[in-house]
């Protein structure tokens, strides 16, 4: 394939073209790995053993002033979310030194969402703080500070975001072709 004229240029083209064939290929998997783990995370958040009880019925984690997050996540009541509700709340109180003194885990209306953030008790002892989430049980995590205590709502664009990869996969795959021709 190679002429004898410009031999070692040649082979550091083709070199470089198959360093690039193989990246693009990587690219290639990855994107489309991307595409199916978004599809089984969607698939996962409705489990389909468990009938949804009505369109957009949820799941929160639920615990009454327990000691640990471990122990609230880990007896957390696994029952659908009444319909008047949107949201997953968390109430977070812990002492100075950050641990944690009393967590409050429920589905929540709008206007229970309403306070959201870290404040400081009068006494100053203890700090709480509150936050709101959507989407099936994703009140996991506890509000320590003031980037995580906060109402955090979904995006309904994860399809709109996941077809704007697709066209990029044909572009990708004539490039794969060309650079092998
Ligand atoms: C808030 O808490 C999280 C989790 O504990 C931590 O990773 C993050 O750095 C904290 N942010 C601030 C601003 O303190």
């Amino acid at each position: 394939m190679c002429s004898s004229l410009a031999d070692h240029f040649c082979i550091t083209m083709l070199r470089l073209c198959h360093a690039l064939a193989v990246a693009l290929l990587q690219i290639f998997i990855f994107s489309e790995n991307q595409a199916f783990a978004k599809n089984i995370n969607f698939y996962n958040v409705r489990p389909p053993l468990d009938p949804t009880p009505f369109p957009n019925s949820f799941k929160c984690f639920t615990c009454e002033n327990a000691g640990d997050n471990y122990n609230c996540n880990r007896w957390a009541e696994d029952k659908w979310c009444p319909q008047n509700t949107q949201y997953c709340l968390t109430v977070h109180h812990f002492t100075s030194h950050g641990r944690s003194t009393s967590i409050t885990k429920k589905c929540a209306s709008q206007s229970e969402c309403h306070f959201v953030g870290c404040r400081h008790s009068q006494d100053s002892e203890h700090t709480e703080c509150r936050s709101c989430c959507e989407g099936m049980i994703c009140n996991v995590e506890l509000p320590t500070n003031h980037t995580n205590a906060v109402f955090a709502v979904m995006h309904a664009q994860r399809t709109s975001g996941s077809s704007a990869t697709m066209p990029s996969l044909p572009v990708l795959a004539w490039v794969f072709m060309l650079l092998w021709l």
